[in-house]
């Protein structure tokens, strides 16, 4: 399958980068954008803290090290073993009250900000929405250098989830990032500019990259998504000094007929059936990859199916290797070692992506070296990480796919019931998931491991009559499922957010805080008794780790969805986040704060008595009433059927906006008056809003736009409108 639209070339975008390189870099070091908390320009570049070492100075000894550093967040979950646990404890549960905005930096967008920023020696690296990376002062939020690898905004319309990025990877003096289009770019550490850029993806198919690189023996590892649309999904390993790739594993089979990059895919084709590559396949590896430098293996988890309905993807049936998996392949040349896959014959969007875990736990009178994993399938895993061994699986959400994974087989037990077909069935966790990338966290010091978690019901049924549109989403959905079969079920209308603390040794929730609803970010535990979580209704909180005590809250003025993390600079502790509402949740209509207006992406740092803060939020201008309805009903439940297909995934479900994509019952009169223009003449591709004239009549856009005069009339709240004629 390949795109419309043509290819952009790599050699394009280098020059481009190169000369926007040369732009920021002109512009680095000006005075800081109004609002900001006052830092002097210092002459000559770098301040007083960030000056002295060479930047970026990581190599494989220091990470390995890493839990020792304890200043320092080296790597994307701290250290390789990712449990997001920091040995600071200068900020603790008898003064965290103290805690005060000490900078903050405003990012400039209002797409979702994912991303967990590193800290090398006083300075923070970290990204934004669209792949731009930034250098900052850790200790005064000054911007060192920005890089813009200016990503083609019509890429926008491939990001499932919005245009997000996790995060960078340091290593040897440089920050390397995936960029949103499927570039893996190698940027100075001292300057911000381009050292080396290879092409990770063929972009004549629609791939994405919104996860952090990691390095791991010198090698920078990426991953990449896109199942939706259409991909095969593979990791890949680059030579961090030269750019120069090492290994690919590809974590599908491709066309037997091209015969089979490794022996591996082989045994993993014949759990395929029918044509699946002409669709991809999917599993792509977009976010979670953990490394044990003891045994030396790499540990990647797989994403969903594409599409989603099995019967579609392989008809025939088969587990479709190694989709919803953990892969375990050697560091240095990515040849396999073990898998398990968690989800055989995925079908409902259960990725395995979620962030791995790595700890030693006492199990059964026994040190075990394991792997904690919550996917988004609901079932909570441990793991040996030598072998593969399953050791526990427990549902931490409710879950109705699956009655309990079978120990001895490693297998899940489907219930008959909750399997969809060209019937449609309410399915627990739906597509968000029991848990998403949003990053947990493992206290030692507790024993808990904490989960951002959520549950609600999808109502899923295979499409009888499946078309597949080339770079658009392929779910093999039918929108018009008809009415669900277990509807009645009362399970099926649980509606669950909450914080989840579990304990991995006895397989076991210990306590939760409930959320009203989906959409709070990651967690950070701390040596303090600390844990630290961003919410979905604005609110920047600090538990206490042993109970879940409330002992501290600010205001982020948006929602935060990314992982915190914590660091000390001139020996001082700081609490640090990327706050910005977006991601999926925000694509599908979730509002944070009750629907107040959002600030824009920040990341805050606090301290003990920072006395920083916040300017007020801008108000919205005041809204245009929406125009009369012109069109029948009939023409109304079209547009409706349209919108579902096509507009949705970006727009909201029944158009209402999660904020950061416009909320279309709120055009304006000149955007009312545009609207053909921008729907099928393509005239915003430049700002993520391409043209749907390939897939949209002139009739269906009617039929769209009437549909959303409805939608704003219904829901407008200004001075009474003018009848409808
Ligand atoms: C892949 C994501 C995506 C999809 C799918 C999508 N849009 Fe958009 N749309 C956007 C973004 C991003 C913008 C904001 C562009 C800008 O900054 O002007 C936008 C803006 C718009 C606007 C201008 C709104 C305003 O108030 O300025 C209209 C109208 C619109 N979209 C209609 C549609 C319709 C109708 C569909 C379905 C046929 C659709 N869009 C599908 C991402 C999307």
């Amino acid at each position: 399958m390949v795109l419309r639209s043509g290819p952009v070339t790599s050699t394009g975008f280098v020059a481009g980068c190169a000369l926007a390189g040369a732009l920021i870099l002109a512009g680095c070091g000006s005075s800081p954008e109004p609002g900001k908390p006052a830092a002097a320009p210092a002459a000559g570049g770098a301040p007083a803290s960030a000056a002295a070492a060479p930047r970026a100075n990581v190599d494989g000894a220091r990470l390995a090290a890493a839990d020792t550093d304890t200043q320092n967040w080296l790597t994307h979950g701290r250290t390789y073993a990712e449990q997001r646990f920091s040995p600071l404890k200068s900020i603790d549960e008898s003064n965290v009250a103290q805690l005060g905005l000490a900078w903050y930096y405003d990012l400039g967008t209002t797409r979702g900000v994912e991303a967990t920023p590193l800290v090398v020696d006083g300075v923070m690296y970290t990204t934004s929405a669209w792949s731009v990376v930034y250098a900052l002062d850790a200790k005064t939020g000054r911007e060192l250098w920005v890089y813009d690898p200016q990503v083609p905004k019509r890429w926008g319309q491939y990001a499932c989830c919005d245009v997000v990025n996790r995060g960078v990877a340091v290593w040897g003096g440089k920050v390397f990032v995936g960029t949103l289009d499927g570039r893996l770019d190698a940027i100075d550490a001292a300057t911000g500019k381009l050292v080396w850029e290879k092409l990770t993806v063929d972009q004549s198919f629609p791939y994405t990259i919104t996860g952090a690189p990691r390095v791991v023996n010198g090698k920078v590892v990426i991953g990449n998504g896109g199942a939706e649309y259409g991909v095969r999904g593979y990791a890949t390993a680059y030579d961090a000094a030269t750019g120069e790739q090492i290994w690919r594993f590809y974590m599908v089979p491709g066309d037997p007929a091209k015969g089979f990059e490794t022996k591996e895919l082989e045994m993993a084709a014949k759990t395929w059936h029918g044509e699946w590559w002409k669709g991809g396949g999917g599993g792509t590896p977009w976010d979670t990859f953990v490394y044990d430098p003891e045994l030396n293996l790499l540990y990647i988890g797989t994403g969903n199916g594409a599409p989603w309905a099995r019967e579609i993807r392989s008809p025939g049936g088969g587990d479709n290797l190694f989709l919803s998996s953990i892969v375990a392949v050697n560091a240095d040349t990515g040849a396999y070692v073990w898998h398990y896959q968690e989800t055989p014959a995925e079908g409902w969007d259960y990725t395995a992506t979620q962030p791995l875990m790595l700890a030693t736990l006492e199990l059964g009178g026994r040190e075990r070296r394991v792997i904690m994993h919550a996917p988004k399938n609901g079932f909570f895993y441990v793991l040996d990480r030598a072998t593969g061994e399953l050791l526990s699986a427990e549902k931490f959400v409710p879950v109705n796919w699956a009655s309990h994974v079978d120990l001895k087989t490693g297998r899940p037990v489907e219930i008959p019931s909750s399997m969809y077909h060209d019937k449609s069935v309410i399915v627990l966790p739906g597509p968000l998931g029991g848990h998403s990338w949003n990053p947990m966290a493992y206290s030692p010091l507790t024993g808990l491991v904490y989960i951002p978690a959520h549950s609600s019901g999808y109502p899923y049924s295979t499409t009888p009559q499946f078309q597949r549109f080339e770079g658009r989403p392929n779910l093999g959905m039918n929108p018009s499922g008809g009415p669900a079969l277990n509807a009645s079920d009362p399970l099926t209308k649980t509606n669950m957010a909450a914080l989840i603390a579990w304990d991995p040794r006895a397989a076991k929730e210990a306590w939760r805080i409930t959320y009203p609803s989906a959409g709070s970010g990651g967690v950070l535990a701390t040596a303090g008794n600390l844990l630290v979580e961003g919410l979905i209704d604005g609110r920047f909180v600090v538990y206490r780790a042993t109970d879940g005590k409330l002992l501290w809250e600010t205001q982020a003025q948006t929602g935060v969805v990314a992982g915190p993390i914590t660091y000390s600079v001139g020996g001082e502790q700081y609490i640090a986040v990327s706050a910005g509402w977006g991601g999926i949740n925000s694509l599908v209509g979730i509002r944070p704060q009750g629907g107040a207006p959002l600030a824009q992406g920040r990341v805050l740092a606090f301290k003990l008595g920072g006395t920083a803060t916040l300017p007020p939020v801008p108000q919205p201008p005041p809204l245009d009433p929406p125009p009369p309805l012109t069109a029948s009903a009939q023409t109304v439940a079209r547009g409706a059927f349209v919108f579902g297909q096509h507009c949705q995934i970006c727009h909201g479900v029944g158009a209402i906006s999660g904020g950061s994509t416009p909320d279309l019952r709120q055009m304006s009169s000149a955007t009312h008056a545009d609207f053909d223009s921008i729907l099928l003449g393509g005239s915003r591709a430049d700002r993520g809003m391409v043209s749907f004239s390939d897939v949209v009549t002139p009739e269906d856009a009617a039929a769209v736009h009437a549909y959303l005069i409805k939608r704003a009339r219904d829901d407008w709240k200004g001075p009474e409108l003018a009848p409808s004629p």
